[in-house]
């Protein structure tokens, strides 16, 4: 599987048409294309009766091969518009290898300048699209446009979802016989239910046949303009294998959908984000007066992407998860909330440059850069003692922002000043309790409190390590205001927010006490010099009274295989009874459901990368909670799952 992105390439014909260079092939006709999305993708799936037939807070899913100019997406969310219910939601899914870069996507869409209202916001969060799972959340959430960017046929083997509405786009089999096979029939297959329709508009013998042999009744219809005949399909073949049950969706919470989420830092307020944009009230309760008092309270923290060239779970959610932060940060104020003044990773020593140069070999450009110290230091605007890979996307936060415009929504309200001490549950309702005060109850339960998840009794065996980190907040000067890009090497600076660089951070293993220490703070003066001591210079370090500096520390929550913690709790004893044979034999995969512990979910363990994971973890929680399509690929969603050490446990067992 590629990490490498490779963007259309488009010329543009003397009718104004998009080209593939590609697959030598136009993507659509300029005057028939959008009669021709009606006819072959919305019409022959009766798409319109489907949206009005929507109860409120059901959901319609859509799959795609082929996202190219978006048309498809941009006809049917104008028709969800025009027939759904207000409370309904269209979640569409597309595979797109060769996505459009961003001067093209500008230049093809504005050809329709009457989807103005549907081509506009996708222009605006259209950045860091690299491969894999790239979520998009619009009109307050009730559209989610969920690209899997690749080869469809590496891509949809890993997309754990259900789809109700096929469109079968993709330039024509003739032409592209690569996508057209039995391995995406088979996926096609997989990923349906019986109803499941589908559109396309190939009449081609053997894709007929395929489809039919994978389990869909087709038949020809009437085409439109050029096209005499397309196809539509329904899917009549059987229901997929559900998975390892411990992996397996838990059945939807009965009730009102009424969720409680415990913490108000990066995870909660983000859980609880995802959550009300779907219908869902939300009332989080935090411990403090207000959001992101503990980890997420750094003034500046860095987008910062620690990358595989391998392709490793942790590596796909950073990329997947860096792309959906950087589209909500859109929302946020940029130069005062956060700035996408890019960051410089240093090549320190030789190892670090030889595990960037692999990095850069297996990355594109758009994501990073390798670049020669003169290349760096004209981009950092100071000195510095080596070269390194560019993020140009990335840059730094300031993370309470980021809590506090997910948590302004309606139906989000925020109960500051209440520590939750127990979770009972009783009858269908989870309730949280301080002592022998009842604080609020709900069908749903989000544990977002990092470390202190542990407290509740389903996650008291998570092996969650608390990490003491200390910032150091230095006052710009005029020679430091130089500084253009987020500077890292074994800690980092920010150019500065408002007039002060935040300078980062140390790590403390042992200590439980939150109080800054000056030897910290000299710690980080330290990794300052090894960043760049023409920055230490400018910001007059030397004569700085380490005493007198200012900073804050806080708990990083880290799991042991550095991934989240992110999805539905199981009961831990009943969880080991059931699988128990999983310690004579991995390879079993026992017929028993998972004694899941309705409505109970966690996420936590962000470690030193909140900012990349956290976000895109509240999607993963709202996608369980709601059975909507995962917005990670199985594998890593598996990775991430709370689940996953009980089953270590069992098959080493230890
Ligand atoms: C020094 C330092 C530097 C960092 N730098 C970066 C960086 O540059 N980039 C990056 O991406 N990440 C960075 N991180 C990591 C990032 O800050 C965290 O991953 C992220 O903030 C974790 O968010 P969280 O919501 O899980 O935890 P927290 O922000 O700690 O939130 C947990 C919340 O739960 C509340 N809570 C806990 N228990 C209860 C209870 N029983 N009842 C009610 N409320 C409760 C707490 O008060 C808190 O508000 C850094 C962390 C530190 C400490
Ligand atoms: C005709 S265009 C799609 C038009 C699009 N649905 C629209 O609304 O504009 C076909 C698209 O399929 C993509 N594609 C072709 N083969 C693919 C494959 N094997 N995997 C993923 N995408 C593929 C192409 O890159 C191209 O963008």
């Amino acid at each position: 599987m590629s990490t490498l992105l490779q963007h259309a390439q488009i010329d543009w014909d003397d009718q104004g048409r998009p080209h593939s260079r590609q697959y030598d092939d136009v993507y659509f006709a300029v005057n028939e294309g959008i009669e021709e999305t009606k006819h072959v993708f919305l019409g022959q799936t009766r798409l319109a009766e489907r949206f009005a037939n929507l109860a409120p807070h059901t959901s319609l899913v859509i799959g795609e091969t082929g996202f190219g100019t978006g048309m498809n997406f941009f006809c049917a969310w104008q028709l969800f518009d025009q027939h759904a219910h207000g409370d309904a939601r269209l979640h569409f899914v597309s595979v797109e290898k060769y996505p459009l870069g961003h001067a093209d996507m500008v230049r093809a869409v504005r050809l329709w300048p009457e989807l103005a209202a549907y081509t506009e916001p996708l222009l605006e969060q259209y950045v860091a699209v690299h491969p894999g799972f790239q979520q998009f959340t619009f009109a307050d959430g009730r559209v989610t446009l969920t690209l899997l960017i690749g080869d469809v046929l590496d891509q949809l083997p890993q997309l754990d979802a259900q789809i109700d509405v096929w469109f079968l786009d993709g330039f024509a089999p003739a032409k592209n016989p690569d996508m057209w096979t039995p391995e995406l029939f088979a996926q096609l297959a997989r990923l349906s239910h019986p109803g499941t329709v589908l559109g396309t508009f190939t009449t081609t013998g053997w894709v007929r046949r395929s489809l039919v042999e994978a389990g869909f009744a087709m038949k020809k219809v009437p085409g439109i303009g050029k096209k005499w005949e397309v196809m539509s399909g329904e899917y009549i073949g059987a229901m997929p294998n559900p998975g390892a049950p411990w992996y397996a969706r838990p059945a939807a919470t009965p009730g009102p959908r009424e969720a409680l989420v415990i913490g108000a830092g990066l995870a909660g307020s983000t859980s609880a984000a995802s959550l009300a944009r779907r219908g869902w009230q939300v009332t989080v309760l935090e411990r403090h007066a207000v959001p992101a008092q503990e980890a997420s309270g750094n003034p500046q923290g860095v987008l910062y992407l620690k990358l595989s060239a391998h392709g490793t779970a942790l590596s796909q959610m950073i990329l997947s998860g860096f792309g959906y932060t950087r589209r909500q940060l859109e929302r946020l104020q940029r130069g005062r909330d956060w700035d996408a003044c890019g960051v410089l990773q240093l090549a320190f020593d030789s190892k670090e440059a030889e595990r960037q140069g692999k990095l850069a070999a297996a990355f594109d450009r758009d994501l990073l850069q390798a670049l020669e110290r003169t290349e760096a230091e004209a981009i950092a605007g100071v000195g510095l003692p080596a070269g390194g890979l560019y993020y140009p996307e990335g840059g730094w936060v300031h993370p309470p922002a980021l809590c506090q415009q997910q948590l302004q929504h309606p139906r989000i309200r925020l109960l500051a000043h209440q520590e939750v001490i127990e979770l009972r549950k009783v009858d269908d309702l989870w309730q949280a309790w301080a002592g022998e005060r009842l604080l609020a109850s709900a069908p749903v339960v989000v544990l977002a409190a990092a470390a202190d998840v542990r407290r509740f009794a389903p996650c008291a065996q998570l092996p969650l390590k608390r990490i003491r980190g200390q910032i150091t907040r230095l006052p710009s000067t005029d020679g430091s205001r130089a500084l253009r890009t987020v500077v890292c090497a074994e800690g980092y600076v920010a150019p500065p927010r408002g007039d002060e660089h935040t300078l980062g951070a140390s790590f403390d293993f042992h200590s439980e006490d939150l109080t800054p220490t000056v030897a910290e703070h000299q710690g980080n003066l330290a990794l300052l010099e090894e960043i760049s001591t023409d920055l230490a210079q400018r910001l007059g370090v030397a004569e700085l009274d380490p005493g007198q500096l200012q900073g804050r520390a806080a708990f990083r929550c880290t799991s042991p295989d550095y991934l989240p913690i992110v999805g539905p709790l199981a009961d831990d004893q009943a969880f080991a009874e059931a699988y128990a044979v999983l310690g004579r034999d991995a390879r079993q995969v026992p017929d028993v459901p998972c004694p899941w512990l309705g409505g109970l979910y966690v996420n936590s363990g962000h470690g030193s990368r909140g900012l990349i994971t956290a976000p895109l973890s509240g999607e993963l929680v709202a996608a369980w909670v709601c059975g909507e399509p995962l917005p990670l690929p199985r594998a890593v969603a598996e990775a991430c799952h709370p689940n996953r050490f009980g089953l270590r446990k069992m098959i080493r067992g230890k």
